[in-house]
């Protein structure tokens, strides 16, 4: 049996621990899980597009899902079962109607369902873009139907026009807000509640200009509150920004709230928010300075706990194509709660006659505080609703919504970064881990229809896996997670799928299943299975925050397989390491393999070129990965090679299809120098022209280095060539993360904030962003 050695680099420790550094931009999932039906379920109807919106009943145990002219219900714990469907469709004269303005009769002409909500009573609200001229309505279920009740309502301000624009809403008891345009070329936006009294905002660019809506939330601040304070509903949106001079347009994400209580004013902001504050929201990405866009949020609050230990986890990817790196930042209730309760405003000032800055407030500021909401303090003054706040109060928020500190993320930097598939959408769970600490799991959403499963684990990132979902490498537009069947919801323009928080079972050795840090699962050392903590029979083997998969029994020996090569021809013989942060290692009879022109290491295999006798042996491939300080090695194949003998005959070992069908070997040797020139070429005009920067922003794969020192590291033989250890110094660049500090300056309240925006190269204009400090300055 070959033993699985967890090789402790005691004599390259310092270097080990260098290496080891906690950050938050290792971005390399450990795993790549390639599409296949048995990752998730599927749901989808031929001739049935854009499933853009779904509604969790839990208490129904239906999925509803909203699509083109239609409403599902699912089956919750299986959405591949249909229970129920209905359709909404537009008729005839509202199609003939959307064409003569102008639309698409087949596309934009539609009834895209865009809201889905539960009423206090059971019943659904469902809205549709019903050919450029929403439309809602009430839906039920009931003994396996679904009805629509035909009241139908008008939709404007709460659902989109344009089946392309997007929006968000929330039900918050009987009301329902909602933020979208509000006129038919989608030029009007708006941030509304429909209620008895309907309240909206102003239309002013000073309040939403050209916003871009992401999502609405709402927190129940009332509670435990010594002020007396309303709650509250959040949204989350980019809009153009005002405060900058820049060349063009520049977008800022934001987050802006209002108080449930709201009324309006009485003369002064009639029917509009008094409440209505909005904030920047900073998410610093070091390679680039121009501000990131906000994607999607999920909030997350612990059970039971205060809600201002809330947290809003969120994504955001680059302004525009300067860059292809995404990140989650996560921001503190309490922290966006402070700005807008204590913060100081934005005020527009007007230079050189009809240029408008935005500057810091420095002057009084009148009581009750603009945009607070009616709160004990307020209520001793004898107002005890918005409509009796005085005209100055509401003359001040009315001109001047905008906070003039951005709302900063917890830690001041990303919880993670990533290059590769742009984020669409995140969910976050809790999990118990077998430590007994409980872990916060991320999922991510990307364009190319993948999940990322990540999980912060004191400071140190990891994505323990990135799971194609999507068979069709699309956008995931939605991203639910229900709690009571703990599963994962998503849909895209072409369907829904479920998947499990975890699949244990796809970590066939105990080596794989601790090494992949999933607070999910563990080892049964009785079954000998990578199994779900939840339903764990016994204690399991886990090691979430060291990966310290010392604890594992020795695996069972690979069973080798016997290979043939005919003198002078070649051979492939094939080796998955076990992971992506796994490189793999060749030994012969025991012995690590002598690097040599004639043994090609590949990331998949191994090729013998020019064979001769003395290349008999038994080859065994390891898979290294480096857990911590620690490297583990793991058997993952083994051949016994033997040469065949001219007669062929009596061994029955064929030769291998690649030696007998490959090019000739010159050829092949002419054609792999020709490659590695090529390659160079490239290589080196990539660097050239900056799409490779040599900067690092992930941390790269460590395998080179570990192979290289693994060499060198007792009981190891002679070195390993390792073509992947060829490629140019990627890891050349400083540590990001120690510079995260100083680049901030950005913070919104005064100075000269430089934007210098070279992104990749220098050869990008150099931007000046200005801001002036006060008004005492103009
Ligand atoms: C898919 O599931 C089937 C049945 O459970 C199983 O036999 C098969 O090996 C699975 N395939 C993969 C690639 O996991
Ligand atoms: C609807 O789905 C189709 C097919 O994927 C896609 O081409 C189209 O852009 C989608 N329409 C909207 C409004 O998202
Ligand atoms: C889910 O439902 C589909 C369709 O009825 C069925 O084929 C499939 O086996 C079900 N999957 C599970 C895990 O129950
Ligand atoms: C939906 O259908 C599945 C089987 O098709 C059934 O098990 C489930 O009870 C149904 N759910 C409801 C709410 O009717
Ligand atoms: C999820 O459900 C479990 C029990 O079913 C509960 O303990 C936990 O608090 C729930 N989590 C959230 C976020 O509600």
């Amino acid at each position: 049996m070959y033993p699985l050695l967890p090789v402790s680099l005691f004599c390259f420790l310092p270097l080990a621990l260098m290496l080891g550094e906690d950050s938050p931009l290792d971005c390399v999932p450990r795993k790549t899980v390639p599409y296949h039906t048995n990752n998730s379920k599927l749901f989808r109807e031929d001739g049935v597009w854009n499933y853009s919106i779904m509604l969790l009943r839990e208490d129904l145990g239906l999925l509803l899902l909203g699509a083109r002219e239609v409403v599902y219900a699912l089956d919750l714990n299986n959405i591949s079962n249909k229970n129920a469907s209905v359709k909404w469709e537009v008729t005839v004269p509202q199609q003939e109607g959307c064409k003569n303005k102008g639309k698409n009769p087949e596309i934009e002409c539609k009834n895209y369902i865009r809201i889905l909500h539960t009423m206090e009573d059971g019943r659904m609200y469902v809205c549709g873009t019903n050919a450029f001229d929403p439309e809602c309505d009430y839906m039920s279920y009931a003994d396996g139907e679904l009805t629509l009740e035909n009241k139908r309502e008008d939709g404007k301000g709460k659902c989109p026009f344009d089946p392309f624009q997007r929006y968000s809403s929330i039900m918050v008891g009987k009301d329902l807000y909602s933020a979208t345009s509000m006129n038919f070329l989608g030029s009007e936006p708006v941030v509304m509640r429909s209620s008895s009294v309907s309240i909206r905002t102003e239309f002013k660019s000073t309040w939403l200009n050209e916003p871009n809506f992401i999502s609405m939330a709402q927190m129940p601040e009332s509670e435990d509150d010594d002020r007396g304070d309303d709650d509250k509903v959040y949204l989350f949106f980019s809009e153009i920004a005002v405060e900058y001079d820049f060349y063009s347009k520049l977008v800022v994400s934001c987050v802006a709230r209002v108080c449930k209580g709201d009324l309006g004013g009485q003369r002064t902001l009639q029917k509009k928010w008094t409440s209505f504050l909005k904030a920047r929201m900073d998410c610093p990405v070091l390679e680039s300075q121009l501000p990131y866009v906000i994607q999607d949020t999920y909030r997350w609050c612990e059970p039971q706990q205060h809600w201002r230990s809330c947290l809003f986890y969120a994504v955001f990817t680059p302004q525009s194509d300067t860059s292809d790196l995404s990140a989650v930042c996560a921001y503190r209730v309490a922290d966006i709660s402070r700005v807008f309760s204590e913060g100081k405003y934005k005020t527009p000032v007007t230079v050189e006659t009809s240029f408008v800055k935005w500057v810091m407030y420095s002057g009084d500021v009148p009581s009750p505080r603009p945009g607070a909401c009616i709160d004990n303090e307020a209520r001793k003054q004898g107002i005890t609703r918005t409509l009796d706040l005085p005209d100055r109060t509401l003359q001040f928020i009315r001109d001047r919504p905008l906070m003039d500190q951005a709302v900063k993320p917890v830690g001041d930097r990303p919880l993670l970064v990533r290059r590769g598939a742009t984020f669409t959408r995140i969910i976050v769970d809790q999990v118990q881990a077998a430590d007994g600490r409980k872990y916060k799991v991320m999922f991510i959403g990307t364009e190319k229809g993948t999940l990322l499963k990540a999980v912060n684990y004191d400071g140190e990132m990891f994505i323990i896996e990135e799971v194609e979902i999507l068979q069709s490498q699309e956008p995931i537009k939605i991203l639910r997670f229900s709690n009571s069947t703990r599963q994962i919801y998503a849909g895209s323009e072409n369907g829904a799928v479920q998947v499990p928080l975890a699949t244990c079972g796809r970590c066939l050795s105990c080596m794989d299943c601790v090494l992949a840090r999933d607070p999910y699962c563990g080892w049964d050392e009785v079954d000998a299975k990578c199994v779900a903590l939840a339903s764990a029979e016994r204690e399991l083997i886990q090691s979430v925050k060291h990966g310290n998969a010392s604890l594992c029994p020795d695996a069972d020996p690979v069973k080798p397989v016997t290979q043939s090569i005919w003198p002078n021809s070649h051979l492939k013989l094939r080796c998955l390491p076990l992971s992506n942060l796994a490189q793999p290692s060749w030994l012969r009879d025991g012995s690590s393999l002598p690097p040599s022109a004639r043994f090609q290491l590949l990331r998949d295999g191994l090729l013998i070129l020019n064979a001769s006798a003395s290349d008999a042996g038994r080859y065994r491939c390891l898979s290294l990965e480096r857990s911590h300080n620690n490297l583990y090695a793991t058997s993952v194949a083994e051949y016994q090679v033997g040469i065949a003998s001219g007669k062929g005959g009596d061994s029955g070992q064929r030769p291998s299809p690649q030696a007998q069908d490959g090019p000739s070997l010159t050829g092949l040797q002419a054609t792999v120098g020709l490659l590695v020139v090529l390659l160079a070429v490239l290589l080196s005009w990539n660097i050239y022209k900056g799409h490779l920067p040599l900067t690092r922003v992930c941390r790269p794969k460590k395998g080179a280095e570990r192979a290289e020192k693994l060499e060198q590291a007792p009981g190891y033989g002679s070195s390993v060539t390792q073509q992947e250890a060829q490629k140019p110094a990627l890891a050349e660049g400083k540590p990001l993360v120690s510079e995260l500090g100083n680049s901030s300056h950005n913070n919104h309240t005064g100075g000269e904030v430089e934007f210098s925006a070279e992104v990749e190269e220098n050869a990008s204009p150099k931007l000046t962003l200005q801001y002036i400090k006060d008004e005492s300055e103009i």
